[in-house]
């Protein structure tokens, strides 16, 4: 084993505690194909300081709903061969810009909209009898009908 490269490499417990997730979470990670380790002669798992900004991507995209699957799939423009070069990484913020806008979007609806009526069918709300008399937005969709509308008007 490269001395230089074993000295460069984080241990499972290091990536952990910097990323702020369990050792538990980075084999599963692992495991779904989304970070990359190797064994040392101890045969203990060592990671590339690269997997970081991974794990850390992860988290962030999780924390906005991003599924596994889909960053799997954005993952998947990475190369494996060298580390992500920013190149690399603006890649895959382009192939995901439009879906997190759209999260965006929806996520500004509701903050501005949570205190209105969002046609869900309740009718509790003092307007709602204005925005959904006798629940006819039941006719349109289903769950709060007027956040699903306003989520794909233009931003
Ligand atoms: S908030 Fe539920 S129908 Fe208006």
């Amino acid at each position: 084993m490269d001395k230089k490269l074993e000295e460069a490499s984080l241990t499972v417990g290091k990536v952990a505690k910097r990323c702020g997730v369990k050792v538990s979470t980075l084999h599963f990670y692992e495991e779904k194909g989304l970070i990359r380790s190797w064994r040392n002669q101890g045969n203990q798992r060592r990671y590339k300081a690269e997997v970081l900004r991974r794990v850390s991507v992860i988290k962030a995209a999780k924390k906005m709903g991003v599924s596994l699957q889909e960053i799997k799939q954005a993952f998947a423009s990475l190369p494996n061969n060298r580390t992500p070069d920013s190149a690399d990484w603006e890649k895959l913020a382009s192939s995901w810009r439009e879906s997190l806008n759209a999260r965006i979007h929806y996520l500004e609806n509701l903050r501005d909209h949570l205190s209105g009526c969002i046609g869900c069918g309740c009718l509790s709300l003092k307007r709602c009898p204005l925005y959904n008399k006798d629940d006819e937005l039941s006719a349109e969709g289903v769950g709060p009908v007027i956040l699903e509308k306003k989520a794909i008007e233009p931003a």
